[in-house]
Parts: C-alpha cells; sequence; structure tokens
C-alpha cells in the first residue's frame, strides 16, 4: 500500500518538525497538519519565517521548501481527515491536573478527542498513527473508540513514537538513530500498515535503523527511553553535589566515566536540573502505570529521579541565597537564560522557572536575558505557578533585550541556560558593571572558572568542588 496523503493532529514542537522533514523527503506525498489552535496555523503559515511557532535550526528552511508544494497548514482538521490514507496524532499528552492520577497520569483527554473526531469523518479504512508519547496500551482504548463510534471503516493502530530532542530536531529527523514502529503484524491489514509506515521512512532511514515490534512494546520503549535519559542527569546531577563536597570535578568524572564503552559518554553534563515537557511528565506517567499494577518498589525507584531534580533546582537557589550573606532581598540577580535548554525557544518545565520563583520568595529582584525566549513567555511560566500576583511578578522581574544591560548593578549573575554567546560575552565589561563582591553561578558548567576568577569574580561551578 502506498501512502500519498497524510494528515497530522497536532502542530506543536513535535508535528512540525517531523512532518517537515517527512514532506521534505518525500515530494510526492501530500502533508496536511492541522490544530484547533488557530494563531498557531496562522504562525507556521506566516511568510515572516522568524516568526514560526517553533524555533529550531534548520526547520525554517525546510518549512520554506516545503510549504505549498506537498507540505500545507490547516485549522480544517475533518476535511484532512477525510482526505488523509494515514493519520498522525501528535498531541499534547500533559501530566493530569484533576481527578483520578492528578499530578502523575498522563491526560488522554486529547488523545480520546482526536479518536473520536477521526471515528466520526472517516469514509474509508485509514490507518492511526500514534506519534504523541502514551501510557503503554493507549492504543487498545483508542481503537475500541475507532470501531464502536465508526461508519463501520476499518482502522489499524500504529505506535511510531518520536525521540527527537528539541534544539536538534531537524538532524534527529533526517539521521535517527532508529526509528521504532509498534503494530499487529500477527493480522494482514497490521502487516500492511507497518509496511505502509516503513516505507515511508525508508526513503531516507536506512532500513537497519527502522525498527518493528509489538505496539506495546513501542509505546512502553518511549518511556523507557526518557526514564533512562533522566535517570542519567539525575545520576550526574546527585554526583555533582558529592564533587562539592570533596573536591572533585564533574566534569573530570564524566570524562572518566565515559570513556567507558558500556556507559558512553553523552548526557553526562551536571547542570541546573532537567526540564523539558517530557522528562518529568513521562516518569511520572511510568510511575502511575507502575503503581496501577501495584508495582511499587518499582514506582519508587523511578520517582527518585524526579526527587533528585527537584532537589537540584532548590539547592541551587539555596546556594545563591547562603553565598549572598543569606539574604537576597532586594538584590539584584541577573538569569542568563530561561529555556529549559539552548538552541529552543522552549521553556517548559524549565529550571530556571523554579530557581526564579524560589528566589522570588526570598523577594530577590530577578533581571532576565534569553535570546529566543519571549516576554510573555517568561511572565506567563511565572504566572502559572500561582505564587504571587502577575502585577507582583512584573515588579519583581523584568527582561531585558541586551545581555550587558541585565547585568548592571547586578549583585550575582545565574547562567540557567548553556547558550553559547554566554562563554564569548565580554566577562570583564560585565565584571565593571556589577556590585561588588560579583558572584557568577553557572549552573550548566560553561564558564572557565580560572578566567572568571582572574577578573575578579566570586565563581561557582555546578559540580566543582573547592
Ligand atoms: P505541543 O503542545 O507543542 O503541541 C500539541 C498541539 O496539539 C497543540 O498545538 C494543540 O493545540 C494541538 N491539539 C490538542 N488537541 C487537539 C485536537 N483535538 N485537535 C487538533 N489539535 C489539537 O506538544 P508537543 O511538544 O508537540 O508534544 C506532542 C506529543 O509528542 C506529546 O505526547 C509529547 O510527549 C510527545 N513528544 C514531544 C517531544 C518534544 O520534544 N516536545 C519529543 C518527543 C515526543
Ligand atoms: C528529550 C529526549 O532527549 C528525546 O529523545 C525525547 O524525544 C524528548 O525528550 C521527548 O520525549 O520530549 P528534550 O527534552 O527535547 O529531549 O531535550 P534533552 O536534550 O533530552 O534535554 C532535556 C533536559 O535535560 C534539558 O533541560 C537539558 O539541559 C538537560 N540535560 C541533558 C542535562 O542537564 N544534562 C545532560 O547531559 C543532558
Amino acid at each position: 500500500m502506498k501512502i500519498t496523503n497524510i494528515c497530522c493532529i497536532g502542530a506543536g514542537y513535535v508535528g512540525g518538525p517531523t512532518m517537515a522533514v517527512i514532506a521534505k523527503q518525500c515530494p510526492d506525498i501530500k502533508i496536511t497538519i492541522v490544530d484547533i489552535n488557530e494563531a498557531r496555523i496562522a504562525a507556521w503559515n506566516s511568510n515572516n519565517f522568524n516568526e514560526l511557532p517553533v524555533f529550531e535550526p534548520g526547520l525554517a528552511d525546510i518549512i520554506k521548501e516545503t510549504r505549498e508544494r506537498n507540505l500545507y497548514f490547516s485549522t480544517d482538521i475533518d476535511k484532512a481527515i477525510d482526505n488523509a490514507d494515514m493519520i498522525f496524532i501528535s498531541v499534547n499528552t500533559p501530566t493530569k491536573t484533576y481527578g483520578k492520577g492528578k499530578g502523575m497520569a498522563a491526560d488522554l483527554k486529547y488523545i480520546e478527542i482526536c479518536a473520536r473526531q477521526i471515528a466520526k469523518v472517516a469514509k474509508q479504512n485509514k490507518i492511526v498513527v500514534e506519534k504523541s508519547t502514551l501510557p503503554v496500551r493507549t492504543a487498545s482504548a483508542i481503537k475500541s473508540i475507532l470501531d464502536n463510534t465508526g461508519n463501520g471503516v476499518q482502522f489499524q493502530i500504529l505506535s511510531n513514537p518520536e525521540f527527537l530532542a528539541e534544539g536538534t530536531a531537524v538532524q534527529d529527523l533526517l539521521n535517527p538513530d532508529r526509528v521504532l514502529i509498534g503494530g499487529d503484524a500477527s493480522v494482514k491489514e497490521g502487516m500492511v500498515a507497518i509496511q505502509a509506515l516503513v516505507d515511508i521512512y525508508s526513503n531516507w532511514v536506512p532500513k537497519e535503523k527502522i525498527l518493528t515490534t509489538n505496539v506495546w512494546s513501542s509505546e512502553l520503549s518511549k518511556l523507557t527511553a526518557n526514564a533512562f535519559l533522566a535517570q542519567r542527569v539525575s545520576s550526574i546531577n546527585a554526583m555533582s553535589e558529592i564533587c562539592e563536597k570533596t573536591g572533585a570535578d564533574i566534569n573530570e568524572v564524566s570524562k572518566a566515566i565515559g570513556m567507558d564503552s558500556r556507559i558512553g559518554s553523552k548526557f553526562l553534563n551536571a547542570s541546573v536540573g532537567f526540564g523539558g515537557s517530557c522528562f518529568q511528565k513521562d516518569i511520572l506517567n511510568l510511575v502511575y502505570i507502575a503503581k496501577s499494577y501495584d508495582l511499587n518498589e518499582v514506582a519508587n525507584y523511578w520517582e527518585q529521579v524526579i526527587l533528585m531534580n527537584e532537589h537540584q533546582k532548590n539547592r541551587f537557589s539555596d546556594n545563591i541565597v547562603n553565598t549572598l550573606y543569606n539574604t537576597v532581598s532586594g538584590k539584584k540577580i541577573t538569569f542568563l537564560g530561561w529555556a529549559f535548554k539552548k538552541d529552543t525557544n522552549d521553556t517548559r518545565e524549565s529550571a530556571a522557572i523554579k530557581v526564579a520563583d524560589n528566589l522570588l520568595n526570598e523577594q530577590a529582584k530577578i533581571a532576565v536575558y534569553d535570546p529566543k525566549v519571549s516576554e510573555k513567555r517568561i511572565y506567563a511560566d511565572l504566572d502559572d505557578l500561582s505564587t504571587r500576583s502577575s502585577d507582583e511578578n512584573k515588579n519583581l522581574l523584568t527582561i531585558n533585550k541586551d545581555p550587558y544591560k541585565a547585568c548592571e548593578n547586578s549583585h550575582a549573575i545565574a547562567i540557567l541556560t548553556e547558550w553559547d554567546a554566554f562563554k564569548n560575552y565580554d566577562w570583564k565589561r560585565i565584571y565593571k558593571n556589577m556590585q561588588k563582591p560579583a558572584f557568577v553561578f553557572d549552573g550548566r558548567g560553561i564558564l572557565d572558572k580560572k578566567e572568571l576568577e582572574e577578573i575578579g569574580f566570586t565563581f561557582y561551578k555546578i559540580g566543582s568542588g573547592k
């Protein structure tokens, strides 16, 4: 079966880049990305390519190449479903904020709405692909909705989780470590559906990197991959605290263990804590699944990864307060970076938010500079916490478009995101215009301790002992 028309529901950080890359690599497939968010669709259709809703290196060029050729953005969801042979569901699956499983389970309401809409509209057989990250066995719920509310047409459900990381989405999509496709290979229609998706990826992904499994293994592999990655960050962060007490250096430890080919060198950077929309949500989801099967030891084991991450963020802000003579009240503290990692404008669960909230509770005055995050986003992140009123947040926190201005008269600078540009700042100029003693708290380990200390800074680097 050859797919010629794809619909993707959800034009977010995953739907946008993944479909743009499929459109680039498969010019003969027509792809329509739909969303209920009209502003988002308008931004994807904007002729100002600097204002696309998702910033990813290389993405704007692909959108320029493919948009209106074989890639379309629309709010007409029914029409796109009706025309498609294959429908990707790429909507958000946040942590539940209400009812049973509140604060832990994945909220599947958006997935269910999609399934019901597909069932209502479809007049021909369709392949439905789970692109969103979902609890293991969600496919059976989707199938039940489709089969019981549809127009008697046949649906095949595939799981095709996405492993891209933000900031490197385009490269990850063009050269994936693997593509995972879960399907029901026990029936002929299932085999045909799996093959149809394999054929799409085969246009640019080597065959040996396309892995097919049963649906449940595919769904669970996605949660497992994120849990392992987050666990690595929490493990190295736990060691960073021991380093600070003992005089060991976390970079040296990371290098030493990373050279063991069984451990590997990637993903061993100590930090102020992991953020991003998925690590915490997916581990909580895993913990909830384990608990629902009464696997309490398993649940407790994975929960520690999150608890360690919370601790890392809190100890970073505590250290700032302690070092600044136990009070930051009325003191200006500059945040360099607000995004949860470099090369993205995404701030979801960014460590900066928690660190800022802690310091604002101590009545600090914060000035933020981030090269990609909008002012509106930063205030919304703080307001969403409901710790204080929106007016108070605006009063206590200011946002600068110029990093040097942001640092003027500051008592301390905290590095929250590892933007490359921060390394090349004129740190002598920054030092000159700060309050003395001038402190730098490097939560990303990107600055050179010796160089900054020579300038005169009192310098703290995560995971670096005295
Ligand atoms: P997102 O919030 O950026 O985008 C989701 C979009 O879906 C939103 O624009 C929303 O308006 C839209 N939507 C919700 N319900 C809809 C409906 N019924 N009809 C039409 N549109 C609807 O989310 P995201 O970051 O793209 O993540 C999507 C999924 O992919 C999640 O399950 C996430 O866990 C997973 N994932 C994310 C990443 C990542 O890097 N962000 C990576 C891998 C997997
Ligand atoms: C992560 C995974 O890497 C992707 O494979 C997955 O598809 C995605 O989650 C998802 O499911 O959403 P992402 O969150 O975009 O991708 O970014 P990462 O590079 O994984 O970084 C996550 C967080 O960990 C960031 O805050 C980053 O700064 C932090 N981190 C990462 C560290 O503190 N140290 C490291 O060594 C690596």
